[in-house]
């Protein structure tokens, strides 16, 4: 079984990232063979400073590999470093509807918030992604496609891209199926919407220990008395958080107390920052050796790259022979 997944360079990683993504990513290691990656070529349809791009990407391949990303196991590379997925994606958009595309929520959403202000980043790129994003997954003949609720649509794209193309061409790419995580299927943020960094409302997976405490001290709470009871405190926002990062035994103990009446808010935030902090701290420590050891992180990408690389050349030989280009 073949799994694959990948993530934007657009910024720090954030909860949602970690348990949404990462996370299951981290755990399938086990379960068959893993490719993940890094998007750089999809980052380019949001960011347009060189720089930054270099950077986030490197910081991701960072935290990704502080998070417990296996090299040994997985495949970890940089889309870019693989650029027969762009020839690929030419080939596949020559079988993709517009209507499917113009039916994408993401893509909806992007040009609905962009119109206001500037539509002229409403670009091609934006509108193809769900293409490319085919394109990553069919090149590496991927079974099973590990991503956030907000991804299925596109996995789903690639599925009728896939048999559109074995419909008109023959048999040629594996279809390969969405696995979303029921449970965290979306990670709320500071202000219980979904987290997101366009929404500004992350708390991030690394960072400096006193924004970051300030932040979930920051979250805002109604205004009933710590001796109230709760009824809802399942609902409440810190105890969601804190299912999250907490063993199951104190989330517990907290939402219990919560409903029951007596514990304050400044107290449960306080607590979810603790173990928030703490569940992090091995990852901390790892990544602080890789930062020292870029040249490494390098040896890794480069590695994953070449192995990547190996099996994407054949499956785009096999599209190329399939529809008359070889
Ligand atoms: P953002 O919304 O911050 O820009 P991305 O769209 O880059 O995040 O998402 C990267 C990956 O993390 C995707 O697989 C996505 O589904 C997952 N993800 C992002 N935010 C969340 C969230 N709040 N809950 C669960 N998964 C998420
Ligand atoms: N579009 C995904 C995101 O923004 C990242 C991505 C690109 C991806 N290509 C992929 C995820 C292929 C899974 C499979 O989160």
């Amino acid at each position: 079984m073949r799994i694959l997944s990948g993530i934007q360079p657009s910024g720090a990683l954030h909860l949602g990232n970690y348990f949404g993504m990462m996370l299951p990513a981290i755990e399938l290691q086990q379960r068959g063979e893993a490719l993940y990656f890094i998007a750089d070529y999809h980052s380019m349809t949001s960011l347009t400073d060189a720089g930054q791009r270099r950077k986030n990407t490197f910081d991701v391949a960072l935290d990704f590999l502080a998070c417990g990303l296996d090299p040994a196991r997985s495949i970890f590379f940089k889309q870019s470093d693989v650029p027969e997925v762009t020839e690929l994606t030419w080939l596949l958009s020559t079988v993709t509807p517009m209507g499917l595309l113009e039916r994408c929520h993401s893509y909806k959403d992007k040009k609905a918030k962009l119109a206001g202000d500037d539509l002229d980043r409403v670009n091609h790129g934006l509108f193809a992604y769900p293409v490319l994003m085919a394109a990553d997954i069919l090149i590496y003949d991927s079974n099973i496609v590990p991503v956030g609720q907000d991804q299925k649509q596109h996995v789903e794209v690639t599925r009728d891209v896939a048999i559109k193309f074995n419909n008109t061409y023959g048999e040629t790419f594996v279809v390969p199926e969405p696995q979303i995580r029921g449970e965290v299927a979306k990670v709320p943020g500071l202000d219980g919407e979904k987290m997101s960094k366009s929404y500004g409302n992350t708390i991030e997976i690394f960072g400096d220990e006193k924004v970051l405490r300030k932040k979930i001290m920051g979250i805002v709470m109604d205004s009933r008395t710590p001796a109230e009871p709760k009824p809802d405190a399942d609902k409440n926002l810190a105890i969601q958080l804190l299912k999250l990062v907490a063993p199951a035994d104190v989330a517990a103990d907290y939402e219990a107390r919560l409903r029951a009446g007596g514990l304050g808010y400044g107290d449960l935030k306080k607590k979810l920052f603790e173990c928030y902090w703490d569940y992090f701290a091995e990852a901390r420590r790892r990544r602080a050796e890789l930062v020292a050891n870029p040249e490494q992180v390098r040896a890794i990408l480069q590695q994953g790259a070449d192995k990547a690389r190996a099996i994407a050349s054949v499956v785009l030989k096999r599209a190329r022979r399939a529809c008359g280009i070889d």
